[in-house]
């Protein structure tokens, strides 16, 4: 049987990840940081005690996997004080670097990235793969966290890159935070609402991983967006449609700005990513349509 080794699992995205691979009849094994986070795995997935920051035991069985994903990462969604953005990028470099240093040829190496690679705001430009990266923050993180799992290619790994736009699920990351104020009715664009919105639902996400897992010919960074990507106001009336409640209520640009610093170029900003690679490689997306997409998570029957 293959084995599959999670580290960065124990948050919104890894679950469902192994979810998925367990369906596939892979042996999953979860790196996990305290134990109390152990019941944040799927049944059938056994929990592996570490640090990804530090070398350790946990390294042995890293290695023993035919296939790794790396999903470790301090949560962007903090203020960004000088401290936190080093936290944000060091547990990704280092973490990526401690499991790169411990797998041995023949390994694929899946590890997360971010559509931020390409700056927060590229306007209407079509993003593909080959196009530059930005230069803020976030983009730079993206830069030292790809070059760090590609270090791997060097000793005979087959490194995926799999760039994640908004990643759409019930249950955690951007949907669960927005969910609140709009069954409130008290959703609404951020700012203009015009900015590209880059959406992947989990569960292409998680078909796109295994897709990659399964395929040795593909290596390299993936752009995880749906081919149906939408303006960040056709999003919020897709979902204010799909819940049947008003979204009258603009966030505007100054109070974004004020609440989350930095971080707010990431709402303000956006990426007209188009997930090229993947589609060429002949993946089919389950969920192309936001409102679909939209309908599936939150249960909601299409009439
Ligand atoms: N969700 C999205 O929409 C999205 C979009 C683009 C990129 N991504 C990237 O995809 C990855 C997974 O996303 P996610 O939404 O599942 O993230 P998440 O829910 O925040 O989970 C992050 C994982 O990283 C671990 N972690 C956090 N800080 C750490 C630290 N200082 N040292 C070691 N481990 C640490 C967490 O462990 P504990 O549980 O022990 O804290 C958890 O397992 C992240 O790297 C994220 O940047 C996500």
């Amino acid at each position: 049987m293959k084995k599959v080794f999670v580290a960065g699992g124990t948050g919104f995205i890894g679950p469902h990840l192994m979810r998925a691979f367990l369906a596939r009849g892979f042996e999953v094994e979860a790196l996990v940081r305290h134990p109390t986070k152990k019941d944040r795995l799927p049944p059938g997935a056994r929990p592996v005690l570490g640090d990804p920051l530090r070398p350790g035991p946990w390294q042995e069985v890293c290695a023993s996997a035919q296939v790794v994903v790396n999903l470790v990462g301090a949560n962007i969604f903090s203020r960004w004080t000088p401290a936190y953005k080093r936290l944000i990028k060091e547990s990704r470099v280092e973490a990526t670097r401690q499991i790169v240093s411990s797998l041995p040829k023949g390994t694929v190496l899946l590890n997360a990235s971010a559509v931020g690679f390409y700056g927060a705001d590229r306007g209407e430009e079509e993003i593909t793969e080959e196009s530059s990266p930005g230069k803020d923050f976030l983009a730079q993180v993206c830069q030292e966290w790809e070059k760090e799992a590609l270090e791997g290619e060097k000793r005979g790994i087959r490194v995926c890159l799999m760039r994640f736009g908004i990643v759409l699920g019930s249950d955690g990351g951007a949907l669960k935070k927005m969910l609140l104020p709009f069954k409130l009715g008290l959703g609404g664009p951020l700012g203009s609402g015009e900015q590209w919105f880059p959406w992947i639902h989990i569960g292409d996400l998680c078909e796109a991983a295994c897709f990659l897992a399964e395929k040795n010919s593909l290596k390299g960074p993936f752009n995880f967006v749906s081919p149906g990507i939408v303006r960040q106001k056709e999003f919020v009336k897709a979902l204010a449609k799909v819940l049947k409640r008003p979204a009258v209520f603009p966030v505007p640009k100054l109070a974004l700005k004020f609440i989350f610093g930095e971080l707010a170029e990431l709402f303000l900003g956006g990426v007209k990513a188009r997930p090229q690679k993947l589609l060429e490689a002949g993946f089919r997306f389950r969920f192309p349509d936001i409102e679909q997409a939209l309908k599936n998570l939150l249960k909601i029957s299409s009439s």
